[in-house]
């Protein structure tokens, strides 16, 4: 659990950090957020997390709320406090406190920004990674600029507890089309049957995953075939792997999909040998 977090410039002891009922994140969805992994008690990416960040924010017209480089001592001050060695750091911004009305409030408005840090269960992800993991596929019914990583998560929070109701850990959002467009909290791929790895282009159907764009540097690393393209749940069906990423996450094999096995059922070579390579080619701070 996060015993530390930082709450508009200030460290409280978790049980006493609050926002302001008229923050218009908690009223409005109006804010961004980043998950960054915490690994060794260093963080992982951050130069491309404050990059999507600041874009995140630019398409809410919002400014950062200071520079990367101070954002990222706040974050690392956070984790200290919080002891964290592996885990993640959660950064959190929001347009601030107003009287409630649609429209953006006075300039000058001074944005919330929230961040905690807390451990994860490392043991417990690698053994879900040597099992493997079950999705569910749920209609895509998300709004067009999901491409933003806002805060305006209800669709997604209800595609993850429709997996778990049924079992899995993750859900598949399909568009209209019959193709996958990503995870309710992460990025979907497969390889084919003749060895290809394949993800959907970073349009403005999915988040462009910082895990994603790290894991193609590995694949071109590892000379793999790599397509990016959409692919439809029968494709990712007859496929020889699936897999997942994220940055709580890394790359975890999806070995189920809608209850029926993908590939022989268990995790496979591929995903593997991408799991193990990705913190080579992380940047860590
Ligand atoms: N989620 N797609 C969605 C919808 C996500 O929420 C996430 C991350 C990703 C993967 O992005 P990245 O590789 O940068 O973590 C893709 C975070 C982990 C979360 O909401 O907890």
């Amino acid at each position: 659990m996060s015993r530390i977090a930082y709450v508009n410039g200030r460290y409280q002891p978790w049980r006493d950090a609050t926002v302001h009922v008229e923050d218009r994140g908690y009223q409005f969805a109006d804010g961004v957020y980043e998950v960054c992994e915490v690994r060794g008690g260093r963080m992982v990416d951050e130069r491309r997390h404050m990059a999507r960040l600041e874009r995140s924010l630019g398409a809410l017209h919002m400014a950062m709320p200071m520079s990367p480089a101070a954002l990222g001592v706040v974050m690392r001050e956070t984790i200290r406090r919080n002891r964290v060695v592996n885990g993640i750091a959660y950064l959190q911004v929001t347009r601030g406190v107003a009287r409630r009305d649609h429209a953006f409030p006075p300039s000058g408005t001074a944005p919330a920004v929230v961040i905690t840090a807390r451990a994860i269960d490392g043991a417990g992800n690698v053994a879900m990674a040597e099992k493997g993991i079950g999705v569910v596929t749920v209609p895509d019914n998300r709004w067009g600029r999901v491409d933003i990583k806002s805060i305006a998560l209800l669709p997604n929070v209800l595609a993850k507890q429709t997996a778990r109701e049924q079992g899995a850990r993750e859900a598949w959002f399909v568009g209209r089309d019959g193709k996958v467009t990503e995870g309710s909290s992460s990025n979907a791929w497969i390889v084919t049957a003749d060895g290809k790895v394949v993800t959907r282009a970073a349009d403005s159907a999915i988040l462009r995953g910082i895990t994603r764009d790290v894991l193609i540097r590995v694949i071109s690393a590892q000379g793999l075939a790599f397509e990016e393209r959409p692919f439809a749940v029968a494709e990712a069906l007859a496929a020889r792997e699936a897999f997942l990423t994220s940055a709580t996450q890394i790359v975890m094999p999806v070995v189920r999909i809608n209850g029926k096995a993908v590939g022989e059922g268990k995790p496979g070579p591929v995903a593997r040998a991408l799991r193990q390579a990705f913190h080579r080619h992380a940047e860590w701070s």
